[in-house]
């Protein structure tokens, strides 16, 4: 089985919001707690993993409020994105109970995947799109 290497936050994945940072460093933590759970076989993987979703959600809210505020072109992706992942997440959570032992690995491995690339990715575009947005309202 694939060994998943901890999620390491560094300077330059900003999004040039300090609040949405703190969320995204707090997610790589989260996500951090889940591969050790994973790998030490815990029954509170379940758990941690249903926290992770409502967390993700509470970020979601604030990544929104961000993007239509500053009328950010890349909303309709980012909205996509993160549906499709809370869709995919909730079909394995209800799926879990059933097939945990095929199922953990699967879960933990595609979640660790998302949550970096999108966090380093499509995430860094609205924070460029930030900056371009607070350098034209400079006089
Ligand atoms: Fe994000
Ligand atoms: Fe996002």
């Amino acid at each position: 089985m694939e060994q998943l290497r901890q999620l390491v936050w560094e300077p330059r994945y900003t999004v040039h919001v300090e609040e949405l940072d703190a969320q995204h460093q707090r997610l790589f933590n989260i996500t951090n707690d889940i591969l050790a759970l994973s790998e030490s076989g815990s029954d509170e993987l379940y758990a941690s993993l249903q926290a992770l979703v409502d967390y993700l959600c509470t970020h979601i809210r604030a990544e929104n409020v961000v993007m239509i505020e500053s009328h950010y072109p890349g909303y309709a992706q980012q909205s996509a994105q993160h549906t499709q992942f809370i869709d995919k997440m909730l079909h394995f959570l209800n799926s879990y109970k059933e097939d945990q032992q095929n199922l953990s690995h699967e879960i933990v491995s595609y979640l660790h995947h998302w949550i970096f690339s999108h966090t380093t990715n499509l995430d860094l575009k609205y924070g460029e799109h930030l900056l371009r947005t607070r350098a034209a309202q400079q006089p």
